[in-house]
């Protein structure tokens, strides 16, 4: 193996995404995931699981037992930007209890190398489009303030431990790995294409459009939606500039699409109409959320493979119809 990794969240959407990049590389790989919302399914052969809690110290002792890790890959967290609005200091707390005790155990181990999931929500009302490294942070959720505060935590640990990060902020992850390996499969789900998918499919009830009214082209809200292959493999590419220093990225693809061409386009590759109803505004939504990646492109050579709402649109779509309980592991338990 070229190397050995331990990821934290591995069972999970982006985290299986990048275990299964690793693994077609050669690493070794060790998922630490308390299966709340991982899938069994999602993690391949090969793989380690060590089933537990980031803050518990014995499953973290478990991980970390197998001899050293190049670096932590740490994707454990909450993520529904609603739920933070309603359970504001579970967010914080848990979204930075969880990293630091990961980063605390990776430094007591000798492992120095760290990359942590981030959000676009870092910025909230961002002053400018495409959104750059530059840009005022000012998160608007907990959620964005959990993960703002995970990498101040990280500026200290650098500081005092040497530890070096990086943490990268995704824009809208989406899409499913082109080999049909791993997909998208949240409960509940809240994201845009899993809910538009299943309309289409009949699976759930019509979509609704949340705000017609926004200052786009077509009056809904846009998004840069980037392909989960791509994010993972921005996570390798990350790498080896660790050994030189820490660093923050934006990660999306620098095309923003609106709701309704996503539609559009879920339409056209599905072949069937989106049932879908107008609805008002999502509190906290931003009229337009796109990323600027070129410092990531010029430092690492990042170039997605599945730039095109269309690819992402269609390996999503094909792994539903493959999948159409996803995992089935969620009902199973229930
Ligand atoms: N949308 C709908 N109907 C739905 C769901 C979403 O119209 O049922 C719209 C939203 O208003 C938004 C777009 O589709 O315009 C995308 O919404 P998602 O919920 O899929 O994603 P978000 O952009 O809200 O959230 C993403 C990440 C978060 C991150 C956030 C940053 O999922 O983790 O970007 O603002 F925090």
């Amino acid at each position: 193996a070229l190397g050995r990794y331990l990821v934290t969240g591995g069972a999970g959407y982006v985290g299986s995404h990048t275990v299964l990049a690793l693994r077609d590389r050669g690493d070794e790989v060790v998922v630490l995931d308390d299966m709340s919302k991982g899938h069994h399914a999602a993690i391949p052969a090969g793989v380690r699981l060590v089933e537990g809690r980031c803050e518990d110290r014995q499953a973290l002792a478990r991980a970390f037992a197998g001899g050293r890790f190049d670096a932590v890959l740490h994707f454990a967290a909450l993520s529904l930007v609603g739920d933070s609005m309603r359970d504001p200091l579970r967010y914080m707390a848990e979204n930075l209890g969880t990293l630091a005790a990961v980063a605390d155990a990776a430094v007591k181990h000798g492992c120095l190398r760290l990359v942590m999931s981030s959000t676009a929500a870092l910025f909230g009302f961002p002053e400018r489009i495409p959104i750059d490294e530059q840009q005022r942070l000012g998160p608007v959720s907990p959620y964005g303030e959990s993960k703002l505060m995970c990498e101040r935590a990280l500026d200290w640990a650098e500081k005092i431990h040497g530890l070096r990060f990086a943490s990268l902020r995704y824009f809208n992850a989406a899409g499913a790995d082109p080999e049909g390996r791993a997909g998208e499969d949240h409960e509940p789900e809240t994201h845009l294409l899993p809910l538009a998918i299943d309309a289409a499919l009949g699976k759930r009830p019509p979509l609704m459009v949340f705000g017609t009214d926004y200052p786009t082209p077509d009056g809904t809200g846009v998004r840069d939606y980037v392909h989960v292959t791509d994010l993972a493999d921005a996570h390798l590419r990350v790498l080896p500039l660790l050994e030189e220093r820490s660093v923050r990225y934006n990660l999306g693809n620098g095309t923003g699409y609106s709701v309704r061409e996503v539609i559009d386009m879920v339409q056209k590759v599905g072949g069937r109409p989106v049932p879908h109803t107008l609805g008002p505004r999502r509190e906290g939504d931003p009229a337009v959320l796109v990323a600027s990646s070129a410092r990531l492109r010029q430092d690492t050579g990042w170039s997605p493979r599945f730039p095109d709402l269309e690819s992402i649109v269609r390996t999503a779509w094909d792994w539903r119809v493959a999948h159409p309980e996803g995992y089935g592991d969620r009902r199973a338990a229930a």
